[in-house]
């Protein structure tokens, strides 16, 4: 068997934010440092999983390496490709919209929404909060929602899992004790049952069983959705794909069979946006996938330059359904 070669992004160009601001508030920026080499992957090593054979993974150099010699290098950004060649996932971020999607977080508006994470995962009475623990986030993009998590469970580790190797340089550094690894979320996750205390899943694709698989029995999921009157004000000018309005139901089938939901909150308040905010929005979202960069700008400036707005997300924490025996 060959060994998987994982050094594509190794030493990439960094990224810059679309207007280069710096002017989030400190408790919402993330911490953008330079990871440790072995960093949080010494105590993260014990939970991931070869993806080839399925064995252990055991931090060698700059590598993860399992005893048949697969090898994963760490990345100089401190991401590891676990997903490698043709098994790249269709929706991955790509590099526009993750620039866009980090100045927008950096800006701040979506601080409610971050902390509103923090205070519920304080609240759920996990062992983690005494030390300890693992937070693993399914999609978790630049990692920012992971950070905050992280910062309510001292002592965790965490694990961002994203197909976008764009996302995933800034995932690594996003908190010192989280470690980012390249996956599609649709796949067997590669780590091992039972290991986290929390699943956290923000705007992302959602894999119940494996969700129900990975997760501790005592463990909690906590997903956010955006609800139907999430940027209502914006979606015709933007050209923003509408929420479904199914998508609660999808959610509970999705969910069901591996997840009681044990509480649920709407998150609602009101934004008020620059338009490069606006431009932001809209390029770090679906439609840029089908609508020009220029496009999306040139409609974000039409509203003007104070557009106001409403942000209001659905967040809920689900716990596993416990399985006899
Ligand atoms: C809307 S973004 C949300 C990112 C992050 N949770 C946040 O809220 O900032 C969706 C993320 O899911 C990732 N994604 C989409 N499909 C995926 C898949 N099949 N496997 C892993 N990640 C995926 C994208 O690359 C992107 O980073």
């Amino acid at each position: 068997m060959t060994e998987p070669s994982a050094a594509r992004d190794a030493y990439p160009h960094e990224e810059r934010a679309h207007d280069g601001r710096d002017d989030a508030p400190a408790h919402d920026r993330p911490a953008r440092r330079r990871p440790e080499p072995r960093g949080p992957w010494e105590k993260l090593a014990g939970t991931v999983r070869c993806p080839v054979c399925g064995d252990s993974l055991e931090v060698a150099e700059r590598a993860l390496r399992c005893p048949d010699r697969h090898t994963f290098d760490i990345a100089r950004q401190g991401y590891v490709s676990l997903l490698s060649g043709a098994k790249r996932a269709a929706n991955a971020d790509n590099a526009s919209m993750v620039l866009a999607r980090t100045a927008f977080l950096e800006a701040g508006h979506y601080a409610p929404l971050t902390g509103a994470l923090a205070r519920i995962t304080a609240s759920l009475g996990l062992p983690a909060q005494d030390g300890g623990g693992m937070v693993l986030d399914a999609g978790a993009g630049t990692g920012h929602y992971l950070a905050a998590v992280l910062e309510a469970l001292p002592g965790a580790v965490g694990l961002a899992l994203d197909a976008s190797t764009y996302a995933l340089r800034r995932a690594a550094r996003a908190h010192p004790r989280a470690g980012a690894a390249s996956w599609d979320v649709w796949r067997p996750f590669p780590v091992r049952d039972g290991c986290a205390d929390v699943v956290l899943n923000v705007f992302a694709p959602r894999n119940g069983a494996e969700f129900r698989r990975v997760l501790k029995s005592h463990g909690a999921l906590l997903v956010v959705t955006p609800t139907e009157r999430h940027l209502r004000e914006l979606r015709g000018a933007l050209g923003l794909l509408e929420v479904d309005p199914d998508k609660e139901e999808r959610l509970e089938r999705t969910l069901s069979g591996h997840f009681e939901r044990e509480r649920a909150e709407v998150l609602e308040y009101p934004l008020a946006l620059s338009s490069a905010d606006v431009a932001n929005l809209a390029a770090m979202g679906p439609a840029a996938r089908h609508v020009e960069q220029e496009e999306l700008r040139a409609r974000a400036a039409a509203l003007g330059t104070r557009v106001q707005a409403t942000a209001s997300f659905g967040i809920s924490v689900y716990r596993p359904v416990r399985t006899a025996g």
